[in-house]
């Protein structure tokens, strides 16, 4: 599969992340049973597992979405921005962040300061994917649905400089392009 200059390779196909992201509602459907938080996606790379995830959820939500920046190209550049902030007031409020993937771990740590300012009752971190040999921050993941090798990776949401985040299935950077 060729995005822009790079080939990828399939990872994971649709089928087993939608079997991975209804595990993971089960296990929220557990933990929030009585209570209506507000699940947050974080846009852009969330959007497709934000939309599977809440449609598998059976207690009541509120949605609601923020936009924060760190990525260009194939490298974390370790600098976050906030780019659109969320409509609704969290004080009070259980708070479920939603996102696609875990890196460094840079992103989510200032989305829970964030969070954290704003007085929020509770914040947990539900994510599709992590790589887990690359967290350089003491993020705490509360829910993750999938777990992936140290790669590149786009579709379902994901993208290589904003492209390829409409594949369903999940693709690796192909090992001859990795350098
Ligand atoms: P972190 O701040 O290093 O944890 O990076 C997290 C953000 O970088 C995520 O929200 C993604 O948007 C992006 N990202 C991290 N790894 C990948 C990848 O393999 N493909 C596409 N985007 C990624
Ligand atoms: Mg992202």
């Amino acid at each position: 599969m060729q995005v822009l200059d790079k080939e990828f390779e399939l990872y994971i196909t649709h089928e087993e992340i939608l079997n991975k992201v209804k595990a993971l509602a089960e296990e929220l459907n557990k933990d929030y049973n009585g209570k209506c938080p507000i699940m947050v996606c974080i846009l852009n790379g969330a959007f497709i597992f934000a939309a599977d995830l809440v449609r598998e959820v059976n207690f009541p939500v509120e949605i609601g979405f923020m936009k924060y920046s760190s990525y260009v190209g194939l490298d974390t550049v370790g600098i976050v921005d906030k780019v659109a902030d969320l409509a609704q007031d969290v004080k009070g409020r259980d708070i479920i962040v939603v996102e696609d993937i875990i890196d460094t771990g840079y992103t989510m740590e200032r989305i829970l300061r964030d969070f954290k300012e704003k007085g929020a009752a509770s914040v947990k971190v539900a994510c599709l994917l992590q790589k887990p040999k690359k967290l350089i921050t003491n993020i705490k993941v509360d829910y993750c649905a999938l777990d992936i090798k140290n790669e590149f990776i786009v579709g379902y949401g994901l993208d290589y400089n904003g492209h390829g985040r409409n594949l369903k299935d999940i693709y690796i950077l192909s090992p001859d392009d990795n350098d």
